[in-house]
């Protein structure tokens, strides 16, 4: 089976690569791909996030970096894709991810969405708590991969 795993990975943290992992070893091949929206405010362009995605899941070897546009489902029909795969926090993430997928569902019958419950020790971690702690010079580096954790700084304090 093949599955996309979409999201907006601004920038990818250790709570991702942990689905992306658990993808990888349940499915044949998981396409991770970045939703490109000019009009949501990123700190990473989306040639970026590519770059920094390719980097941490460059060992996995069934796992593809795509990025798509538009709505979700229009993409996973594009690529003939019928499975979605997304990760679940917490009971917050919850109500925001019933809303989505009945949203896709209704848009596309076809279009199946399988949650992932995180792994314990990511439930806190989001890319946005992540930016937030490394702006205010806070320890990131158990929150997201070492490569990644010098671009933030080098984007946010060019060092
Ligand atoms: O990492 P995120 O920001 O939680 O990912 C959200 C994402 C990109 C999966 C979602 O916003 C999305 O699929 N956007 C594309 C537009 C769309 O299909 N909207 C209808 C379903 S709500």
């Amino acid at each position: 089976m093949i599955v996309i795993y979409p999201g907006s990975f601004d920038p990818v943290t250790y709570g991702h690569l942990d689905i992306i992992e658990r993808c990888s070893k349940k499915f044949d091949q998981v396409i991770v791909s970045i939703l490109n929206n000019p009009t949501k405010k990123t700190l990473f362009s989306v040639d970026e996030r590519i770059k920094l995605l390719k980097e941490v899941v460059k060992d996995l070897k069934n796992v593809e970096i795509d990025t798509f546009s538009g709505l979700l489902v229009n993409y996973a029909k594009t690529r003939g894709i019928s499975t979605v795969i997304r990760g679940l926090r917490a009971v917050t993430d919850f109500e925001y991810e019933l809303q989505m997928a009945l949203m896709n569902r209704e848009l596309d019958n076809e279009l199946e969405t399988i949650f992932l419950m995180s792994s314990s020790q990511y439930t806190f971690l989001s890319s946005s708590m992540v930016k937030e702690v490394a702006g205010f010079d806070g320890d990131i580096s158990g929150l997201v991969p070492d490569y990644v954790e010098k671009a933030i700084n080098y984007k946010l304090k060019g060092d």
